[in-house]
């Protein structure tokens, strides 16, 4: 019965999909490639879909261990759904105070490895907050609500999360956030989600880290959204799932919100649109608009290996852009913490919302800076029998052996030892001319 009534909103994705892709991604294999994408993308929206093409694809349907309801049929997947009751933040967008330490001094901390020498530049975008060394904790509130996405996760207070190590700042001055690593669980996996105190309508947030949660069962994101979601937008800086080696950026919306297109060279970006060009959280199931990136260390353990990098995610009147620089490879301007972005000190980005489609002012306001790394669930979970993404060729249930992501995630704790945000600092600008 609930199989039934999913099929005509499968069925849409499913040739949506193809139409997607056959005007460009992929080459070979094609008609696989499209269910298994249909199904990744679909497998998103809410849970009872996630379930019910699990059916249609014959898959194997995953337990539910969180036994949450859709309180009120809304989707789930967004990270933000909790940012609807996220500590009710108010309104200081229009003159933010960080809580923590402002300046605009140049800094040399950064994840860049032999890179050009780091030089202030000027720029009308100053440091408002930084987050960094000794005192990066410190304007965040720790996250303790159930997760909306539904992963096995339990998130920790401030206190317990410094008790149990899973949140502190290393002898290198960078800060981790990481995950209990405890075998044969009986209760959810403790993990972290934190998110800034303070609240911005425009900006630039730059992340610049070292390391990244990676491997089965694993969903680590680093985003910024407001409040009321998705009515005070959403803008997925960084996230994948399991070993994925590429980051997909996405944002969600009120409706209104577009690409122009989903051909990267017209839209000017690197990456490639997945899924569609409507931004509305609730016209499109709550999938939004994601764009994939080229890098293949943009995300996973090869982000890890290569070192990290740097995330710079601009909100302004243009519009949304996301860049990312791999280390070594990061302007001048950003290693000096005096960013000027352009086409000729940035390069192309790789995820772009222009404002032609989607009026920032509209659509995005009263934004705060998130992480977590959560379990299973809506993505990571749902993709668990799934193979061909890059970074995850072979799929979770082959390469552990288990035939859930949450049976795996609950019995082999050793395993997520890499599950561990390192970062150097997260840096807020405004624009000040
Ligand atoms: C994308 O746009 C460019 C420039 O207009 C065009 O040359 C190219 O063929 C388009 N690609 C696809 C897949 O439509
Ligand atoms: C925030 O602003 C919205 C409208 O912009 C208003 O409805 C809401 O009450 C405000 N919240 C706080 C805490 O001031
Ligand atoms: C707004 O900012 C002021 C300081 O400027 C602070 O005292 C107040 O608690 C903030 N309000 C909210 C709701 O964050
Ligand atoms: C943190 O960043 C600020 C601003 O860029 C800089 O002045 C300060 O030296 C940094 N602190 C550490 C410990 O890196
Ligand atoms: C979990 O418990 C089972 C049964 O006691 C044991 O065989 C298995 O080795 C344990 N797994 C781990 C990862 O410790």
């Amino acid at each position: 019965m609930v199989l039934i009534r999913s099929l005509p909103i499968y069925l849409t994705l499913l040739l949506l999909e193809y139409a997607l892709l056959v005007r460009s991604v992929y080459s070979s294999n094609a008609f696989s490639r499209v269910v298994q994408h249909t199904h990744q993308i679909a497998a998103r929206h809410t849970r009872n879909i996630a379930r019910d093409l699990r059916l249609a694809f014959g898959a194997v349907l995953v337990s539910d261990p969180s036994q949450q309801p859709l309180d009120d049929g809304r989707a789930v997947y967004c990270k933000s759904s909790a940012a609807a009751g996220n500590g009710g933040q108010g309104n200081n967008s229009s003159s933010p105070t960080g809580t923590n330490s402002q300046g605009t001094g140049t800094s040399t901390n950064s994840a860049a490895v032999g890179s050009p020498t780091t030089s202030a530049v000027s720029t009308p975008w100053k440091l408002i907050e930084a987050h960094n060394g000794s005192d990066f904790f410190q304007g965040w509130s720790f996250f303790t609500g159930s997760d909306p996405t539904h992963g096995v996760v339990d998130y920790l207070d401030i206190n317990d999360a410094t008790s149990a190590g899973l949140a502190y700042v290393n002898s290198a001055g960078n800060a981790v956030m990481s995950v209990d690593t405890t075998n044969n669980l009986t209760s959810n996996r403790k993990s972290v989600r934190i998110t800034t105190s303070s609240q911005y309508d425009q900006g630039i947030w730059i992340l610049d880290a070292l390391h990244m949660p990676t491997g089965c069962g694993t969903w680590p994101a680093f985003w910024t959204n407001g409040p009321n979601w998705p009515a005070g937008g959403e803008i997925d800086i960084v996230e994948g799932v399991n070993t994925y080696t590429n980051n997909q950026a996405t944002i969600h919306t009120n409706p209104g919100c577009t690409i122009s297109s989903s051909n990267s060279t017209v839209l000017g970006i690197t990456g490639t649109i997945v899924g569609g060009t409507n931004c509305a959280a609730a016209e499109t199931n709550n999938q939004g608009c994601g764009v994939r990136s080229s890098s293949d260390v943009s995300f996973g353990a090869a982000f890890n290996k290569n070192g990290g990098g740097v995330y710079a995610s601009k909100l302004d009147d243009t519009g949304v852009s996301i860049h990312f620089w791999p280390a070594g490879q990061v302007p001048s301007d950003v290693l000096a913490g005096t960013p000027n972005p352009s086409l000729a000190t940035w390069g192309t980005p790789f995820a772009q919302w222009s404002s032609s489609g989607c009026n920032p002012n509209t659509f995005f306001h009263d934004h705060s800076a998130i992480f977590d790394t959560t379990f299973c669930g809506d993505w990571a979970g749902s993709v668990w029998t799934d193979s061909g993404i890059p970074g995850q060729e072979q799929s979770c249930a082959q390469s552990t052996g288990y035939p859930t992501c949450e049976a795996f995630v609950m019995a082999e704790g050793s395993a997520f030892t890499e599950a561990y945000w390192e970062v150097k600092s997260v840096k807020i600008y405004q624009y000040q001319s």
